[in-house]
Parts: structure tokens; sequence; C-alpha cells
């Protein structure tokens, strides 16, 4: 049966007390609507369909390609913002799956029992429900002395008898198409002015079928989010869940509770990760590293056995064996080779460092490329910018640059080249070759 899925996201979200739409606030990094979308994509394989609203612009510019979408406007209700999604998907597939774009810990594994079950059952609605006292202002269940659902009523709808069933409404349903599109014009208009997609429980009882449903055994998973508290409590379970994951993969973590892990990062085996380790984004981590603590990663690749020690990497490279911290700064298209060591207090920006490159002790390199197995000593700096422009600095292999020098790029420092302390490296020096002083001469030749 051919499956679409709809993610509902019209709403304004006011309790956020945001200028910043609901559904775009961040969550480990990703707007919360990602959440849904994914879940939805890997359900169904292929893009949901998105009805948006409030803040549309913006939230279909953020969003990107990542889903279709259809205006509702005005906002009527939830029937009436499914009902936008007809056009698009009527005569396209056979199920209709609709969840929220403000329930970020809806698993995949529930959608997908939700759509066997909605595959194997001949009526028209398939439904999660969840059975806790915490009620949250979901719709009640009601059922039948049988035991048969009868509807749901909402909680502003709802006696006060009503009001204490404790089996509640998530609003994640699986609909047969046939029966869904007819169905949605045959909602009337509710005491609030909406047209409420839960009236269609009702409407297919009346039509003489049985409503199949899956009682969510956890109910933090649809914790919907309507403030910033939500978002916070959301955030902690989902960051719980990624952490429990990557150390049933084989990943140490020393304080979980501490360790900050985005939902797109991977890691390998055998590493440790120590308290206040923060990984961002695209960020991969190899196997049997040791990182932390304190260290932030974003978007960087990171190889096998590498150790970092609270030192901060922005979309970086380190292949292998590299020692770093404490407090390095990688930058923006650093590179880091095989056996790098960087020491306290260095910082790379757009430049490779040769495998078996030493850079012990507060030094900065920009824009250059340091060969294989150089020693940069204490203080070197590679005097990049001219205030108007960049300009590349290159260090040959084997180069010894002695503490404190200042290379002023554009600059070349030939292979086996050695540098004087307090140096200040004006012109390219040769090969094998010694220069001191300010500005820097050569004074002689030096063995191979
Ligand atoms: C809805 C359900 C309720 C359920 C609860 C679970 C209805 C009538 N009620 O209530 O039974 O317990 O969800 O969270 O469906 N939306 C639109 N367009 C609209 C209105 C809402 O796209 O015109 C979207 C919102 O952005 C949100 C979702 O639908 O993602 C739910 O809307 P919300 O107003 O929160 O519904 P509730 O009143 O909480
Ligand atoms: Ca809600």
């Amino acid at each position: 049966m051919k499956l679409s899925a709809v993610i509902l996201a019209a709403g304004q979200g006011t309790r956020m007390k945001s200028s910043l739409p609901k559904v775009l606030h961040l969550i480990l990094g990703k707007p919360m609507a990602w959440y849904a979308i994914e879940a939805a994509r890997q359900i169904t394989g292929k893009k949901p369909v998105m009805v948006i609203g409030h803040a549309a612009d913006q939230v279909r510019h953020v969003l990107g390609d990542q889903a279709e979408y259809v205006l509702q406007e005005p906002q009527l209700g939830t029937g009436h913002a499914l009902m936008q999604a007809e056009h698009l998907l009527s005569g396209q597939c056979d199920l209709v799956l609709v969840t929220y774009a403000d329930m970020p810990l809806l698993t995949r594994e529930t959608l997908a029992r939700l759509v066997e079950v909605a595959q194997s059952h001949t009526g028209p609605v398939s439904m999660l429900t969840v059975t806790t006292a915490e009620t949250r202002g979901f719709g009640r269940i009601l059922r039948d002395p049988s035991g048969q659902v009868s509807g749901i009523v909402e909680e502003a709808q709802a006696s006060p008898e009503q009001l204490g069933i404790h089996e509640l409404n998530p609003g994640v349903y699986c609909f047969r198409a046939e029966w869904l599109w007819p169905a949605l014009k045959r909602i009337r208009l509710s005491p609030k002015g909406e047209y409420y997609l839960t009236d269609l429980v009702g409407l297919a009882v009346a039509d003489g079928h049985m409503i199949r449903t899956i009682d969510l055994a956890e109910p933090d998973e649809v914790i919907g989010i309507n403030t910033r508290v939500h978002l916070a409590q959301a955030e902690t379970l989902l960051r719980q869940r990624i952490n429990r994951q990557w150390m049933l993969a084989g990943v140490t973590m020393i304080n979980p509770l501490s360790t900050y892990i985005e939902p797109e990062v991977t890691l390998g085996q055998d590493t440790i990760l120590w308290p206040g380790t923060f990984l961002h984004g695209s960020t991969r981590i190899g196997k049997g590293c040791e990182i932390g603590p304190d260290t932030i990663i974003k978007d960087t690749q990171v190889g096998d056995d590498c150790t970092l020690l609270a030192s901060v990497l922005e979309s970086a490279v380190l292949e292998n064996h590299v020692e770093m911290g404490p407090y390095c700064h990688l930058r923006k298209g650093a590179y880091l080779s095989t056996g790098v060591h960087m020491g306290n207090f260095g910082e790379v920006k757009n430049s490779t460092l040769g495998p078996g490159a030493k850079m012990g002790h507060f030094s900065y390199m920009g824009d250059a490329t340091v060969g294989p197995d150089v020693n940069i000593g204490a203080g070197t700096i590679t005097c990049n910018y001219d205030g108007e422009h960049k300009y590349p600095t290159e260090i040959g292999e084997g180069a010894f640059i002695g503490s404190d020098t200042m290379l002023v790029a554009p600059v070349k420092i030939g292979a086996g080249a050695k540098t004087g302390a307090g140096a200040v490296v004006t012109k390219d020096i040769p090969p094998n070759s010694l220069a001191v002083g300010v500005p820097a001469r050569v004074i002689r030749e030096l063995k191979k």
C-alpha cells in the first residue's frame, strides 16, 4: 500500500513567547520540525507534506527542500489543516500518516508500528493513544461499554467525568485515503470555530467502522512542545537517547549527563568522552579517541586514536594519532595529518600540518602549508594578513622554526632550513640554511 505522511505545522505556538516560529526552535542543533520530517521520511521513503501557515515563508526558507509544503491560511483547526494536503495527495497514496511538527520525540519505530496496524486494518482510522495521569490538555479517548473507541472529546469540551479519563489522544493517526478526503468535508465547525481532526474518529464510528489503537508504552514520545520548559525537557530526553545509543555501540562516557552529541554525529568504538564534550553538526569521530574534558567540536572529521584535551575545533580534518591541547583552536580549513602534535595555546586556520609536525606552544598558523616533521618553536606566528589581504606561508619538510619567529607572508621556508629565535622572516629562506635576525638573513648552510 502506498503511504504518504502529512506533518501539521501551521499553528502559531504563542506560548513559546518568541519571534522565532515554534517549529524552528533548535533542539540539539536542529529545528524542531526536522525530527518529525526525518521520522516521516524514514517510514515513507519520501518527503512528507508539511502544512504551514504561521510565518510560512520563514519556515519554508529554513527547512528548504526537506519537505513539500502546503499553505493553510487562515488556520481553522487540525481538520482544516489536513484538508490542505488533499490536492497534493489525493489519488497518490492509499494511506495517510499524520503527525505534528512539535513532537520531536516520536520515534520511527512507533510510526512503523502504527502503519503496520493500519495496513492490516480494514477500517479507515488507526491511531496512537497514550495512558497517563499527566493529561497535558490532550483530548480524551471515549470508549463504549464493549471497549470500542466511540470518539474523542477535546479537553475544553469534556464533562467533569470525561476529564477523569486517562487514555489520551496524542494526535497521531494513519488514515485510509479514499475514506479520508471526503470525510474531512463532513467535519462541522466546533464551538471554538475550528474544524477538529478528532471528529473523524466519531465519523468513522458512525459509518460503522472500528477504530484500531496502539497504546504507547512510553508517554515521553508524545511530549508536545508548547513552552521553552517543554523544549528543554525534550532536548534532555533526546540527548539521553542519543548518548545511550552510542554507549551501546561501544563509546565510553565518563558522565553522560554532561556530554552533548547532536543527532548526525558519528563515533567509533572505544572512544572515550570526558565531561563537557560537545559534538556538533556533521562531526565524525573515529575509533579509540579520547576527547575532553571541555572540548567543543563542530563539523569536523577526527580519525582514529586521537587525543583532544580542552580544545575548540570547527570545520577541521584530523587524520589518525593526532594529539592536541590543552587550549587549542582549530578553525575552518585546518588539516592535521597523522601524528601531528599541538601543545597548549595553538591556533590553526586554513592550513595543513604535515605528518609528524609539532607545534608545542603558543603558535598561530594561518594560510600555511607545513611539511612533514616540521618543528614549530614556541610563539611562532604566521603574519598572514597585512590589513587588506591574506598571504600564504610554506614551510618545507623537516624545517626547524626557532622560538618566537615571525613569518611575514607571503614567504617560503625551504626543507631542512632553520630560523633563529626571534627571527622576523620577510624573504624566502632556501633549503638547508640557517637564517637569523630582524629582518632575517641567511648566515650559513646546514648539513643535510
Ligand atoms: C490536538 C488534538 C487533541 C490532541 C492534541 C495532542 C484536535 C482538534 N485536537 O489538540 O485531541 O490531544 O492535539 O497534541 O486535533 N495545526 C495546524 N493548523 C491549525 C491548527 C493546528 O497546522 O489550524 C497544527 C499545529 O501547528 C500543531 C498541531 O496541528 O502542530 C496541533 O495543534 P494544536 O493547536 O496544538 O492542537 P491541540 O489543541 O493541542
Ligand atoms: Ca498542542
